[in-house]
This record gives structure tokens, sequence and C-alpha cells, in this order.
């Protein structure tokens, strides 16, 4: 944190499609303001992980890059923000998706007397998303990121934060899965920012430059956002 704490409950969305970097610019939103990332991506892997009803229900569906049934998606994530540490804030990753999930969106933060403060559709190029996230991998056991192309530890297979030396790829980021995410992400999210944006509450960034001054931009929005 950078003394920049906010008072009120805030709650950010991100939009964007695979590979945009919703989850890079929320880690660094998070330590930066003290918010809560909550990436209903990885609520939905550890469902799988843990073999609950909704993970399994959830797998297949990931596996082939279409977007899982808004019920399940409407459930894991009321739940997770009904945990007291959302109270501080919230940056939603990938979530809503669809129409009828920015609906419950609404109706669950009117329950809490809360609203969005940013929506923040993250627009880029998707030839190069492609590329982006099927050569992209993580340290098994710390989470640390690399690519094939863009980033590679100092020591090919080892990690150079923690040491690791087991690294993972995600299921869905072979480069044919990433073409029927970015379909879905076409077909079924980008309608929303229509949506955010009727409400006045979307800004859309150029998210093809550098990590640094995409972060900058957003940090500037969301400290607009939640001053109002
Ligand atoms: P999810 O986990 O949310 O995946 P996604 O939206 O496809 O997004 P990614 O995590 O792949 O990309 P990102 O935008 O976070 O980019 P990142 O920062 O990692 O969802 C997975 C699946 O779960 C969905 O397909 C669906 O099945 C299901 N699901 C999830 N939420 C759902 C919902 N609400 N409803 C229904 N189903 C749902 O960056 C990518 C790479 O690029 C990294 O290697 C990073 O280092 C690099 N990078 C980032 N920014 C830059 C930059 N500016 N320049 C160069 N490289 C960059």
């Amino acid at each position: 944190m950078d003394g920049q704490t906010i008072t009120a409950a805030p709650v950010l969305i991100l939009l964007g499609p695979p590979g945009a970097g919703k989850g890079t610019q929320a880690r660094m939103l998070e330590e930066k303001f003290g918010l809560v990332q909550l990436s209903t991506g990885d609520l939905l892997r550890a469902a799988v992980a843990q073999g609950t009803e909704a993970g399994k229900q959830a797998k297949a569906v990931m596996d082939a890059g279409g977007l899982v049934s808004d019920d399940i998606v409407i459930a894991i994530l009321r739940d997770r923000l009904a945990e007291p540490d959302c109270a501080q804030g919230v940056i939603l990753d990938g979530f809503p998706r669809t129409t009828v999930q920015a609906q419950a969106l609404d109706t669950l933060l009117a329950e809490n007397g809360q609203r969005i403060d940013a929506a923040i559709s993250l627009e880029v190029d998707d030839a190069a998303m492609v590329t982006r996230i099927s050569g992209r991998y993580t340290c098994a056991a710390c989470g640390e990121g690399y690519h094939d192309d863009f980033k590679q530890p100092s020591q090919p297979g080892t990690c150079d934060k923690c040491g690791g030396t087991q690294m993972k790829r995600r299921a869905d980021d072979k480069a044919e899965t990433v073409a029927s995410r970015l379909e879905a992400y076409h077909a079924q999210t980008a309608p929303l920012i229509g949506y955010f944006d009727d409400k006045g509450a979307l800004t859309r960034i150029d998210a093809m430059g550098d990590i640094g001054d995409i972060a900058a931009d957003m940090g500037a929005i969301v400290k607009t956002a939640t001053a109002r």
C-alpha cells in the first residue's frame, strides 16, 4: 500500500478477453489499494481441484473454453463475497461475464448497500492474446508467472522467486481452447461493455502496452472512482 487507503468498500470490475491482463492488473491493484481480488476463474479451478459438485459440473465446460452456467458462478461468487475480508472492497476479475450475472451482481450489491464504482474494459488485439496465453506457465509452488517467449526463468525449469522446479500450465491454455474462450468473450461478455457504459461506470483502457504503464492508468481510474 502507498498510503492511499480507501475508506468505503469499493467494487471494481475488470472486463477483457482471455489474456488481456485482468489477473495481472487485479493483483497489482490489490497490493496498491488493499482491495481483495476475486477471480471467478480461480474460484472455479479451486472447486474443480476440491472435487465439489459445482467443480465437477464446471470442469468439462472450462476445458472446452465455454462459460460455466450462471447459476454455478453466481452461487460461488455470492459465497465468496460474504466472507469478511471482502468488506475492505473487491476487484472482480472475470465476473460478470453475462448479462444475467451482471443483473445478479446489481441485486447482490444493492442488498449490501453497495454499488459498482468502476468497470474497466481492457482493450487488446485478439491475435496477440493467443500467443500470450498459449505460451504462459507458472511455478507450481509459488504461482510466479513465466512465458515461453517473453519471460523465462534465468535457470530453465527453476523458479527465480522460490527455487521451485515444478512448472504447470492451465488445461485451457491450448491455442485451440483459447480460440473458443475468445469466441465466448465476444458473444457473451463483450455486450457488458455497453451495459456498464449505459450506467456511466465504464472506462476503456488500451491494454496492449507495458504492464507498468497500464497499472498506472488503472490506479488513476481507481482513485478517481473511489473518491466520488
Ligand atoms: P479465467 O481464469 O477468468 O480466465 P480468462 O478470463 O480466460 O483470463 P486469463 O486468466 O486467461 O487472462 P487474464 O486476462 O487474467 O490475463 P493474465 O493477467 O493472466 O476463466 C477461466 C475459465 O473459467 C473461463 O474460460 C470459463 O470457463 C470459466 N469462468 C470464469 N469466470 C466465469 C464466469 N464469470 N462465468 C462463466 N464462466 C466463468 O495475463 C495473461 C498473460 O499475459 C500472462 O502471462 C501475463 O504475464 C501476460 N501479460 C499480462 N499483461 C501483459 C502486457 N501488458 N504485456 C505483455 N504481457 C502481458
